[in-house]
C-alpha cells in the first residue's frame, strides 16, 4: 500500500486538489491518500466553504499556521509539515499551484528524500517581485513530477534544463472541478438573488500585493470601478487581504452605489456569478483560467501573466495596471468589443485522472 500525502493551504488549492483526491479513490486498494491542510487560509469562506461545496474529505491533518510575513509563514509550514512527514512517512507528496505552503511543503518533502509531484507546474510569469513566482520556480526545481496546465508550462521547464522525463502535459486539474461542477454553476441562483441582469453585470475580485497593499494603487483601483458601477452593476467579493486594505486606508466610506462589496463567495456561487457576468475584472491567477473555459470576458488588472495560454487561445485581455487603460478596455467590451476563445488544449476535464494515472504507473 502507497502512501499519498497532498499539502493544500490557500483557497485555490481546494479547488485545485479535489478532482485529485476522487481521483486516487479508483486506487483505494493500493493507495492511502492523506490530505493535510496547513491553515494559511483559515476564514470558514477562505477554506471551509471549499470542503462543503466540493464534497472533499475532511483534512486528515490541520496544521492551523495562519497568516504572517513570508519567512514567518513559510517557516511556521515548514516546520509543521515535518512533523507529519516524519510521523507517515509518505511515498509521495503532492503539492499544487504556487502559494507559501505550496513552496514549503515541497522543501521538507524533498530534503527528506520524499518524491514531490507539483501540480500546475511551469508556469512563469518572469516577475520575480510576484512572491508565487518564487514558489513556483523552486518548487519546480525540487519537483520529481511536474504535471502541467499549458505548453507554454512545457518550455519553460525545457529552458530550466529540466529533464523531459519529469514533465507531464496534462492539462488543468481547477478545470476538472469546474467540469464536475458546471450544471450546479448554471443552476445556482446568486445573479437574481444579487438581483443581476444575466449578461448584463460585471464581477471583480483583486488580491494581488501589487493592487492591494498601496493606499494610492487600491484607491485609483477602487475609483475605476466605481465609474464603472455607473455604466453597469458591479458586484466585487473581497479576499480578505483586501479587506483589510479597504479599512486600512479608510475606502469603505468611498463606496459608489452600485458597487456591491460582498463577503468572498463560496465555489459555486461565485463560479455562477461569473458564469453570467458580462464582464470579469481581475488580478486572480485561477479566474483568467476558468473564464477563458466558460466563455467570458476577462479584463486581467497586470503587467504580465504566467498563464499566456488564456490570451493566445482564450478570453482574457491582459491590459497592465494602468486605470485608463483599464476603463477603456472594460467600456469597449461592454460595447460589444469582445474577444472570442477556445478551451485550451487538455482542459477537458480528466487531468486529475491522468496524474493519478501517471503517478500509479510509475515504477522507481
Ligand atoms: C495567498 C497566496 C497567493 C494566492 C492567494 C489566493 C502566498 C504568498 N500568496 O495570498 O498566491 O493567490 O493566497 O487567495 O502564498 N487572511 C484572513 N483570512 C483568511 C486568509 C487570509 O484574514 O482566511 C489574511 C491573512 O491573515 C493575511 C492576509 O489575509 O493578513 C493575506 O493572507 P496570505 O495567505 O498571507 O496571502 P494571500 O494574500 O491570501
Ligand atoms: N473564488 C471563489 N470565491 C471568491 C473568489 C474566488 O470561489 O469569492 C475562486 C475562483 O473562482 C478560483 C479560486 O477561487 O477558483 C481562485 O482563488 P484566488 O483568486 O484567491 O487565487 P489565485 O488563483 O489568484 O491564486
Amino acid at each position: 500500500m502507497k502512501t499519498i500525502l497532498s499539502v493544500v493551504g490557500a483557497r485555490p488549492n481546494f479547488i485545485k486538489i479535489a478532482p485529485l483526491a476522487k481521483a486516487f479513490k479508483k486506487y483505494r486498494k493500493e493507495v492511502r491518500h492523506l490530505l493535510c491542510h496547513t491553515g494559511q487560509h483559515f476564514d470558514k469562506q477562505m477554506s471551509e466553504i471549499f470542503f462543503d461545496d466540493l464534497q472533499m474529505p475532511k483534512p486528515d491533518f490541520h496544521l492551523g499556521v495562519g497568516g504572517g510575513s513570508h519567512a514567518s509563514q513559510t517557516a511556521r509550514i515548514m516546520l509543521e509539515v515535518e512533523k507529519v512527514l516524519a510521523a507517515e512517512k509518505p511515498d509521495l507528496v503532492v503539492v499544487p499551484g504556487d502559494v507559501n505552503s505550496t513552496l514549503a511543503a515541497s522543501l521538507v518533502a524533498s530534503k527528506m528524500g520524499i518524491p514531490v509531484a507539483h501540480v500546475e507546474a511551469g508556469l512563469r510569469s518572469f516577475d520575480k517581485t510576484m512572491p508565487e513566482e518564487i514558489n513556483r520556480i523552486v518548487t519546480d526545481v525540487v519537483s520529481d513530477f511536474l504535471f502541467v496546465t499549458e505548453h507554454s508550462g512545457v518550455h519553460n521547464l525545457r529552458d530550466e534544463g529540466m529533464d523531459d522525463g519529469r514533465i507531464f502535459f496534462v492539462g488543468n486539474t481547477m478545470i476538472d472541478t469546474l467540469d464536475a461542477n458546471y450544471d450546479a454553476v448554471e443552476a445556482h441562483p446568486v445573479a437574481d438573488e444579487l438581483g443581476l441582469d444575466k449578461g448584463r453585470y460585471i464581477v471583480a475580485t483583486f488580491h494581488r500585493p501589487s493592487n492591494v497593499d498601496d493606499r494610492e494603487s487600491l484607491g485609483a483601483l477602487m475609483e475605476t470601478l466605481g465609474r464603472l458601477a455607473r455604466e453597469r452593476r458591479l458586484v466585487f467579493p473581497v479576499h480578505p487581504r483586501t479587506r483589510k486594505s479597504i479599512e486600512a486606508f479608510g475606502l469603505a466610506k468611498k463606496i459608489p452605489k452600485g458597487l456591491i462589496l460582498t463577503e468572498p463567495m463560496g465555489y459555486i456561487a461565485f463560479l455562477s456569478l461569473m458564469r453570467y457576468a458580462e464582464l470579469v475584472i481581475t488580478d486572480s491567477g485561477g479566474i483568467q483560467e476558468e473564464t477563458t473555459y466558460m466563455g467570458v470576458q476577462c479584463i486581467t488588472v497586470r503587467k504580465n501573466t504566467e498563464r499566456p495560454v488564456t490570451i493566445d487561445v482564450g478570453t482574457n485581455h491582459l491590459v497592465g495596471v494602468g486605470m485608463e487603460k483599464v476603463e477603456r478596455s472594460a467600456m469597449d467590451i461592454l460595447g460589444g468589443t469582445t474577444k472570442p476563445g477556445r478551451i485550451p488544449e487538455m482542459w477537458d476535464g480528466k487531468a486529475a485522472r491522468r496524474i493519478a494515472q501517471i503517478i500509479m504507473d510509475h515504477k522507481e
